[in-house]
């Protein structure tokens, strides 16, 4: 027989967010031709699949790889490495950067500096801000633009839309969905005290309270109806909010964080200290199972990790000067794969979560789904391979994780990108071959 096929994956277990089915699957030039039994000899190579699953490649929508302006806590290369050895085959960056990228030429810049330079394929957020409200039903449509990020209130970097005047605005200006950090801005100053009262991170959840994260929640989605403009509540963290968000389906799609599905107050900030201090805050288990009620029911639509790497000696400044955030893409894929064999979901509801999900959403037109025609963006995991999170296989400039040493079942021993492996057992192979994503209709 002819050959047909650049590769074929062959006896995998082939899982997407409506089926799991034995399958090979056939990649010419990059893309996904053939599901189903393809014979050998029709390939050039040939990728024994047997007692693994084959997921579409997972696609970490929120990570901030600090470049530019923060490069000694990641950069493009470094922060890229980190997704492929955690089996993300593509990762959405937010504009939080410094300069934040809020105009074509902050934006073009990060398209520059990405190409040669990422092993994962991008797309990147603008940044909302009162000085480019007017131009961001433009700046939404450039090529390489997921949407319009909006921090409602004050986190790391500048970015801030801080009152329902400027939010209004913003979201009157385009229709793309924008992705939406909830916490009020006016509460978080008037709390401050409590931030500056002397004591740990313990405090962090007190000052950034439950109130804190749901009165901004409710703010957005009453104006997000009135603008008739559809948003993305990005990392979840109460069960108050989960509550709501179940019925505002119309305008409004919801994200987690496996952090905040996986630790908890008060032990996070016991075994952690600051090291656990990210924004908005991990909560207790209360919370976390109403997390888990929103993952069970539909509610939450996406799992993004935050990847927010901060220094050790950032970390290590003590609270509150220390900053907040986590890194998150490597372990984004070990982390949900070990709930998944705890039985917290099944691995086709994961795979909607990171794959599916963040591709409809963001209306990308070539990811997040095994289909004829599709980029072969695949990711291979052996969900019976046991493996302790270790400092060794990080990646990320920051050189640690909240998850170090972790017992985990489940990990990604292959990282496909558009046909190419570009990890292997724990390896990267080749070199930065990442391209912006293509969005359709933007
Ligand atoms: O904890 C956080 N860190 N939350 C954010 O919203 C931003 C992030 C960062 O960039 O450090």
């Amino acid at each position: 027989m002819s050959v047909a096929f650049d590769t074929v994956i062959h006896g995998g277990t082939l899982v997407t967010h409506y089926t799991t089915e034995k399958s090979d699957i056939g990649i010419s030039e990059g893309k996904i031709t053939a599901i189903g039994t393809v014979p050998k000899s029709t390939a050039k190579e040939n990728i024994d699949a047997r007692g693994l699953h084959v997921l579409p490649g997972v696609i970490d929508s929120q990570v901030h790889f600090r470049e530019p302006g923060n490069e000694h806590k990641e950069d493009m290369e470094s922060g890229s490495k980190a997704a492929i050895l955690g089996g993300v085959t593509t990762v959405f960056e937010m504009p939080n950067t410094a300069p934040p990228t809020t105009t074509v030429a902050s934006f073009n810049d990060k398209l520059s500096r990405a190409r040669g330079r990422y092993l994962c394929d991008y797309g990147f957020f603008i940044g909302a801000c009162e000085e480019n409200i007017r131009d961001l039903s433009t700046l939404e449509k450039l090529p390489g633009c997921v949407g319009v990020k909006i921090f409602m209130g004050s986190s790391t970097g500048t970015l801030l839309i801080p009152d329902d005047h400027l939010l209004r605005e913003v979201l009157a200006s385009g229709t793309r969905r924008a992705a939406v950090h909830a916490e009020d801005e006016e509460r978080l100053n008037a709390r401050l005290p409590i931030r500056n009262s002397g004591g740990g991170p313990e405090l962090h959840p007190q000052w950034r309270d439950v109130k804190t994260a749901l009165l901004a929640t409710e703010r957005l989605i009453k104006l997000a109806r009135i603008c008739e403009r559809p948003v993305h509540v990005l990392h979840i963290t109460t069960r108050d909010e989960i509550a709501f968000l179940r019925n505002a389906g119309d305008i409004a799609t919801a994200e987690c964080t496996p952090q905040h599905l996986t630790l908890s107050a008060p032990e996070c900030y016991e075994h952690l200290g600051t090291y656990a201090q990210m924004n908005p805050p991990i909560r207790d288990e209360e919370h976390r199972m109403g997390l888990w009620q929103g993952i069970a029911d539909g509610t939450v639509n996406v799992i993004g990790s935050d990847h927010a790497p901060h220094t050790k000696a950032e970390k290590d400044l003590g609270y509150p000067d220390s900053p907040s955030g986590m890194p998150g893409v490597q372990t984004l894929l070990p982390i949900m794969l070990d709930h998944v064999n705890a039985g917290r979901l099944t691995l086709e509801r994961l795979v909607e979560l990171t794959s599916a999900g963040p591709s409809q959403l963001y209306g990308t037109t070539q990811k997040g789904i095994i289909k004829i025609g599709y980029d072969a963006d695949l990711t291979l995991v052996d969900l019976n391979r046991k493996m302790t999170i270790s400092k060794d296989w990080i990646a990320s400039k920051c050189g640690w994780s909240p998850f170090l040493e972790k017992k985990v079942k489940g990990w990604p021993v292959a990282t496909i990108l558009r046909g190419n492996v570009v990890m292997r057992d724990d390896q990267i192979i080749g070199g930065p071959i990442g391209k912006a994503v293509a969005f359709g209709n933007p």
